[in-house]
């Protein structure tokens, strides 16, 4: 009766250690697509903003490019295998339910018995695996995560779906989330549309996706940048402050239009702003961390620069948070 339950030492608060991203080989260009579906270049780049995106070959998996990009992020945090014990997979595309697709990931990385377990939070998955991380952190409940989003879209579109076909591809990316003395990574702001539950959905497991696409522009592009607002606000920084404007890259009309409100609410007008989707088109919970990782590469991101990121899609679902780029 008069034992007490300890709980266990933890950081004060966390940080991304590491980055890395795996786009499949193949590309696939708008002209490519219009050799099968009734669309052209330039009605996909005006309405989209995409010019091509990868397709995953048959032998890639959820796991198996989850698992690329997770080793790159775990080399670029300086880590191996042995350090990580907890392992986070954000998709809505795994074939079947069971098994989970973190568990795989950790066999293909040799991660000895870490706690494992995917979350599906569609589009917004990065941000909420982000927040989930970091919390458990700051809760002692682990010490180094990996968290990874990947996503094998052209598993559940049709093909002939002009409307789908052209936005959805293929990719993964991850981070390793560790403790930290003081805050790389900002609260979370989120929450769901609970008007909007059929909106994007795959009807069972024999259809496609299926999305309103006139209504997810308009939520997206009414919705998302207060929510982004919101999430500066919590981390208590200025949207002056921020380098780096890192949004889920559903079509880039949206993501400008959400830039121009940001900015219009005090974001510097020299603000970078992530356009990965031109050429890799809409990785939902995979988009964010590969167009940080490849803009880091072109030198446009730099390490230790203020990144507004933010996801949303299916559900419908939405999540943001400020973080330090590593
Ligand atoms: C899907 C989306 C590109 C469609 O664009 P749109 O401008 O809304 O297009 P509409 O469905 O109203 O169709 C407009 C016309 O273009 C045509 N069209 C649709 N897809 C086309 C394509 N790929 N190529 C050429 N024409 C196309 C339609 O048939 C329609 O023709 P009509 O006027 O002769 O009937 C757009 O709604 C969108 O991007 N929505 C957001 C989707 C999104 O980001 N989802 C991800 C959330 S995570």
């Amino acid at each position: 009766m008069s034992a007490s339950i300890t709980l266990p030492e933890h950081p004060a608060a966390t940080r991304i250690a590491g980055l890395g991203h795996f786009r499949p080989e193949r590309v696939v260009t708008n002209d490519e697509l219009a050799k099968t579906i009734d669309t052209n270049d330039e009605w996909i780049r005006t309405r989209v903003g995409i010019a091509e995106r990868h397709f995953a070959a048959e032998s890639d998996t959820v796991a198996s490019m989850g698992a690329a990009a997770g080793r790159l992020a775990i080399a670029d945090a300086g880590l191996t295998s042995a350090d990580i014990d907890l392992v986070i997979v954000a998709t809505c595309t795994l074939p079947t339910p069971i098994p989970h697709a973190a568990t795989k990931v950790a066999s293909l990385l040799d991660i000895q018995a870490p706690g494992a377990f995917d979350i599906n939070a569609a589009c917004a998955g990065f941000c909420y695996g982000l927040s989930t991380a970091s919390a458990l952190i700051r809760a002692g409940e682990a010490r180094n995560v990996l968290l990874v989003g990947s996503e094998k879209l052209t598993d559940w579109i049709d093909p002939a779906d002009r409307a789908n076909a052209i936005i959805f591809a293929d990719g993964a990316a991850a981070v390793v989330v560790t403790g930290a003395e003081t805050a790389e990574i900002g609260p979370v702001a989120w929450g769901c549309a609970i008007d909007h539950t059929e909106t994007i959905y795959i009807k069972d497991r024999e259809s496609f996706i299926y999305q309103e696409g006139q209504t997810v522009f308009r939520w997206a592009t009414s919705a998302i940048a207060p929510v982004a607002i919101e999430a500066a606000r919590r981390a208590g920084v200025e949207l002056s402050d921020i380098d780096v404007f890192a949004s889920h890259q559903a079509n880039l009309r949206i993501v400008e239009s959400i830039a121009k409100k940001l900015i219009a609410a005090g974001a510097s007008p020299d603000i970078t702003i992530a356009k990965d989707i031109v050429t890799t088109g809409n990785t939902s919970s995979a988009s964010i961390p590969i167009a940080l990782d490849r803009m880091r590469q072109a030198g446009e991101v730099r390490s230790g620069d203020l990144v507004l990121a933010v996801g949303f899609g299916a559900g419908l679902t939405f999540g943001s948070q400020v973080f330090r780029c590593p």
